[in-house]
């Protein structure tokens, strides 16, 4: 126990609440104390490496300690790092909204801040139930959501989500929205084909908004892929019908795209790809490029007009401390200018292309089903009878210097964009290490 790496393990299991994560586990397998990271890299404090292959969590782009970011960052600290945003404005914010404004969906004019991913979500529903009340249509009420689908985990957000480990320990609190089907294959014994499922999907979706429409506020869904749900991945048709059928029936499409956003899917926003504009959209993670916490919802002039009065209380009253907090602001400006400069969408075509040959020969182990890719992330399901085997794969992922978490059994890639060649070949390697063990 004389070592820092121990000492460290130990300290944080008395004092730091670690997230999504049952405590008591950490007697077998204590957190891994980081001590610096470069690139798609993380050291720990023994020295050890491990390979960031799900972006810390889908957030960061361009890897750890980057220095045009770093750059970035230091500049604004010597003007400030945060001020209040109500009664007053800055550079960042503004910079930062003109720029998203443009690069999203056309139509999406108006950015309102916040800190979290969960945040974003709820002030999509809040804003949704509210241009229904002010609008004068009472009845629109609730949400309806996709089976599988995740939007973060306060009480609001777990309302429209659909995992139930996260959600089962909270029924009481939870608005029982209902629930639709997925467009994505989702499991493992569904005979359906791809685009049979998307029909089905349709087709309930058409159903429900006949009947359900005039008391439903929005639908709420993630573009292309449901991630915290299994990665399960769908046609843009689904989006595109969506989009038809919700405005046919005066419902609001939330696209939450906080896993998908900022070139997660191959395009900047995955509603790219069905050329839709929803009336809201969620962004965060990747936005700061993974160095600080910021979300926004844009949303369209249709939304914003809806709160725009004399009257203060028909404004949509809501704030966070940090909403707009310049430094944040600052690293999504240099995120976006990295975009910018190297023409990232584009290199990550060839990126991705290049990707899908290397991890070709999972494709061929034996213990590998339904094996996908979407842009930038590379996903399968593990067939193992294994107790517990996403803690097993992690554990066993960490002794092979590679930072994975499957969810249940779906192993998933999402390494920052930068990672090299050599480096994606040596994760596929070591992960079919790892799964002729299974
Ligand atoms: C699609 C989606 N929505 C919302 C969230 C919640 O974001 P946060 O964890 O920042 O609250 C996540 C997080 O994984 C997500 O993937």
């Amino acid at each position: 126990m004389n070592d820092a790496y121990a000492q460290w393990q130990a300290r944080s299991r008395i004092a730091v609440w670690h997230p999504c994560t049952q405590m008591k586990q950490h007697e077998r397998t204590p957190p891994v104390p980081i001590a610096r990271a470069q690139g798609a890299w993380l050291y720990d404090h023994r020295g050890a490496r491990y390979l960031d292959a799900i972006s810390s969590w889908w957030v960061n782009l361009f890897g750890h300690a980057n220095p045009r970011i770093n750059a970035a960052l230091g500049a604004q600290l010597d003007d400030f790092a945060h001020v209040m945003l109500a009664g007053f404005t800055h550079a960042p914010v503004i910079e930062l909204s003109e720029r998203l404004a443009a690069l999203a969906p056309a139509g999406l004019g108006h950015a309102f801040y916040a800190s979290d991913g969960a945040s974003a979500t709820e002030i999509a529903l809040k804003m949704s139930f509210h241009y229904w009340q002010q609008r004068g249509a009472h009845d629109k009420t609730r949400y309806v959501r996709l089976a599988g689908g995740y939007h973060g985990e306060t009480v609001g957000a777990l309302g429209v989500t659909d995992v139930a480990l996260f959600r089962a320990p909270y029924g009481p609190l939870l608005r029982s929205n209902p629930v639709l089907p997925s467009p994505a294959l989702r499991d493992a014994g569904d005979v359906r084909s791809a685009q049979r499922a998307v029909d089905d999907a349709i087709g309930a979706l058409e159903a429900y908004l006949r009947s359900d429409g005039a008391t439903t506020a929005a639908l709420i869904v993630e573009p292309l892929v449901q991630g915290a749900g299994g990665m399960a991945m769908y046609d843009a048709r689904y989006l595109r019908r969506a989009r038809e059928l919700t405005h046919a029936h005066d419902v609001h499409l939330i696209a939450d795209e906080i896993m998908t956003g900022f070139g997660r899917t191959g395009t900047m926003f995955a509603c790219e790809q069905a050329a839709i504009t929803p009336d809201l959209l969620c962004l965060s993670k990747g936005i700061t490029g993974g160095y600080l916490p910021l979300s926004c919802v844009l949303a369209t002039d249709r939304m914003f007009d809806a709160f725009y009065d004399d009257d203060v209380a028909r404004g949509f009253l809501h704030s966070h401390s940090y909403t707009g907090n310049a430094l944040a602001c600052r690293a999504a400006l240099a995120v976006l200018d990295i975009f910018r400069d190297d023409d990232v969408i584009a290199a990550n075509r060839a990126t991705a292309s290049r990707w899908r040959n290397i991890a070709a020969p999972l494709s061929a182990h034996p213990r590998v089903r339904n094996p996908r890719q979407c842009g930038m992330i590379i996903a399968f399901d593990a067939h193992s009878e294994r107790k517990g085997f996403a803690a097993w794969f992690a554990e066993r992922a960490a002794a092979s210097e590679l930072l994975l978490r499957p969810i249940g059994k779906t192993v998933y890639f999402m390494p920052p964009y930068v990672v090299t060649d050599a480096e994606f070949a040596l994760l596929v390697e070591r992960t079919l290490a790892i799964l002729d063990e299974c």
